[in-house]
């Protein structure tokens, strides 16, 4: 079962209004490159998918007299915790298992140690996919999260993902009954 759909999360008020702030466009590209991965690693691509789509949305903008502020944003920021808290509220509220808010919530908060003081952490395969599919949307100078796309395209691109994930739960479906 898909529900909520990416298209649901993606369309809820509380994800429009954080996923302006860090790129539609790079939250929609890392859910992509989570779902070739998810199949890559042995994932579940749906988790991987919303994980991926929702990984900023705790990211705010740090400004100095109306210029990026890089320093005070590495010293202060704390999106993946942040990101992690405000998704899990929202997949709840649109009725996503509390076991799978956790694994995606869990995922969110682990995507980046930048908020943590040196030490590896150690990632299940969910969270290390998360983690690899935002990296392989960086841009240099964090220019991934400026990259601007129509709210239409955005959502045709997001319905595109969610069919893919349907057809890949129906092909599963479908060997584990033949
Ligand atoms: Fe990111």
């Amino acid at each position: 079962m898909l529900r909520p759909t990416l298209l649901e999360i993606f369309e809820h008020p509380k994800t429009q209004k954080y996923i302006q702030r860090s790129g539609v466009v790079h939250a929609i590209a890392s859910s992509y490159h989570a779902f070739k991965l998810a199949h890559q690693i042995g994932v579940d691509p749906v988790l991987a998918c919303k994980a991926a789509l929702l990984h900023d949305i705790g990211h705010y903008t740090w400004y100095r007299d109306g210029e990026w502020d890089y320093e005070q944003y590495k010293a202060n920021d704390i999106h993946a915790i942040k990101g992690a808290e405000r998704a899990h509220k929202i997949l709840i509220e649109l009725g996503e298992s509390r076991e799978s808010a956790k694994e995606i919530s869990l995922a969110i908060l682990l995507h980046t140690d930048s908020y943590l003081p040196q030490g590896s952490l150690h990632l299940s395969p969910l969270q290390k996919v998360v983690k690899l599919a935002d990296e392989a949307d960086e841009e240099p100078n964090g220019m991934h999260h400026y990259r601007k796309i129509s709210l239409e395209k955005a959502v045709e691109q997001v319905k595109n993902l969610d069919e893919k994930l349907l057809t890949t739960q129906h092909q599963k479906t479908f060997q584990q009954t033949s």
